[in-house]
């Protein structure tokens, strides 16, 4: 059967990468969480002090990052490499959350990620999800879906996935950040957070995540029916 590309974009955490990991798992497609590059950058970044207004440490900065991910049958899970290192779980702090969104507005920044997102979905056969997947990365992605969820809901959301990490962040502090990110994601310059003109709107305020998943495989089902 054909293989396509699934794009799914929206706002911080309304279920993105939940559904994209069953989707991905349903089809036998590979999963990638473009958020996990963006985040390995950050940890970069702030690991050997970059600075964000000077391009020639931001350029060489990026020659000296390579971001892959492996499966892990412990936990179940497709889990983050920086330059060979297990960042999984690093990458989750709030300290990063914090700081992601500046670093993923560098122009430089976005063409490196765009171009290694690009590759790795150039044989089809993936789940993407992200902010600019449907719009900048993969325009041509089969299936769009652009997901969003009221902010109360995410933040709760949000907290609970923290908790089971075992850390505990206040309930404002969360809903102040996914604010903030979603503000700066939607306005910057570079591919923006935007829904595509033809992507699905999916809210998942009010849906559990089977549905969610529901959602995505009844479109991903009429387009392979389309083909
Ligand atoms: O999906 P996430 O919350 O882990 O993403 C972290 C940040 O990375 C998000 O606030 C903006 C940025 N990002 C991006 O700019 N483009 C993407 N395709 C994915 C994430």
């Amino acid at each position: 059967m054909k293989k396509i590309v699934i794009a799914l974009d929206g706002h911080s955490s309304c279920g993105k990468s939940t559904t994209a990991k069953q989707v991905a798992a349903e089809l036998g497609y590979a999963y990638i969480d473009t958020g996990a590059m963006y985040r390995a950058v950050t940890l970069y970044f702030l690991d050997h002090h970059i600075s964000l207004t000077n391009p020639k440490e931001v350029s060489d900065a990026l020659k000296n990052i390579d971001i892959t991910f492996h499966y892990n049958p412990k936990t179940g899970r497709n889990e983050t490499y920086l330059n060979g290192l297990n960042v999984e779980d690093e990458i989750r702090k709030m300290y990063i959350s914090n700081q992601v969104s500046e670093v993923s507005v560098v122009p430089a920044v976005r063409h490196a990620m765009v171009a290694q997102q690009q590759k790795m979905g150039k044989r089809r056969g993936v789940v993407m999800d992200g902010r600019d997947i449907g719009t900048a990365v993969f325009p041509d992605a089969e299936v769009k879906i652009f997901m969003t969820a009221d902010v109360d809901t995410r933040a709760k959301r949000r907290q609970q996935e923290l908790l089971v990490k075992n850390q505990l962040v206040n309930l404002t502090d969360i809903k102040q950040n996914l604010e903030k990110r979603d503000l700066i994601d939607s306005t910057r310059a570079e591919s923006p957070l935007r829904r595509a003109e033809d992507a699905d709107l999916l809210d998942t305020s009010h849906m559990t995540i089977d549905e969610q998943v529901e959602f995505v495989m009844n479109k991903v089902a009429s387009k392979l029916l389309e083909q």
